[in-house]
């Protein structure tokens, strides 16, 4: 246990790179899918460079946080496969408003990126299940994620009736409650750690008439 005076003193002096207006391309996905390059080449395991925070609110207000895999990003934004029916998936039908967070230490960086979520077309999901390994494309049809169960047994039963059910089949459908989310950023704030905590922001955001981003540096 660390004592508060321990936490106190814990804190790393940011040195490695700045964030300039001048070298940052005025499309952010652009810059984004530099850093996320950059970040796998240096992350190395068990860091997993396209982990994110993904955070939701539910009807009520009340947030909600946790960390997924970004499985595929293009111009319109960010995708990640779930289940529908867990709690994130039904937070995100009640209030279709979501942030992601990146966070690589090697390289001092946070990207913070906050927009609407909608569902990716069932092909582009069947196109990922496909690609998932087999144990995974089973467990998604054995767990009902974020429901309570019994205990472990449980979900071991499941999925031996899952397997019995596709015993046939080394390629079974994609479950109609799993499938892919993109969220398509009204915002990109990009953070660079700095020396003396003078930290750079870069915030992009997308100007709804044109469709052109704007970006602004904001204090550390
Ligand atoms: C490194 C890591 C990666 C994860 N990736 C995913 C993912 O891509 N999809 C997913 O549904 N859950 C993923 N999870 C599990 C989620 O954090 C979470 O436990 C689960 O989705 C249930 O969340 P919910 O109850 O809020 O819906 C991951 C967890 C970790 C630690």
């Amino acid at each position: 246990m660390h004592t508060a005076e321990q936490l106190a003193h814990m804190r790393r002096n940011y040195v490695r790179d700045g964030l300039l207006e001048g070298n940052s391309p005025a499309n952010p996905m652009q810059l984004f899918g530099q850093w996320l390059e950059h970040a796998v080449q240096t992350e190395k395991p068990p860091s997993e460079a396209n982990a994110m925070l993904l955070s939701t609110a539910d009807a009520s207000g009340q947030p909600h946080a946790r960390i997924m895999l970004l499985k595929g990003m293009d111009e319109r934004g960010f995708v990640f496969f779930s289940n529908y029916q867990s709690a994130k998936g039904l937070q995100m039908e009640d209030n279709p408003l979501a942030a992601l967070t990146f966070f690589w230490p090697v390289l001092e960086r946070q990207v913070r990126i906050e927009g609407r979520v909608e569902r990716v077309s069932a092909d582009e999901s069947d196109a990922y299940y496909a690609v998932r390994p087999l144990g995974s494309r089973l467990g998604a049809w054995a767990s009902p994620q974020s429901q309570p169960i019994g205990g472990r047994e449980q979900l071991a039963e499941r999925l031996a009736a899952v397997n019995q059910r596709f015993a046939d089949n080394d390629n079974p459908a994609r479950p109609p409650h799993w499938g892919g989310y993109r969220v398509l950023p009204q915002r990109i704030e990009f953070w660079q750690g700095r020396p003396d905590r003078l930290h750079d922001r870069l915030d992009y955001r997308l100007q709804p008439d044109s469709g052109d981003w704007s970006m602004t540096r904001l204090a550390p």
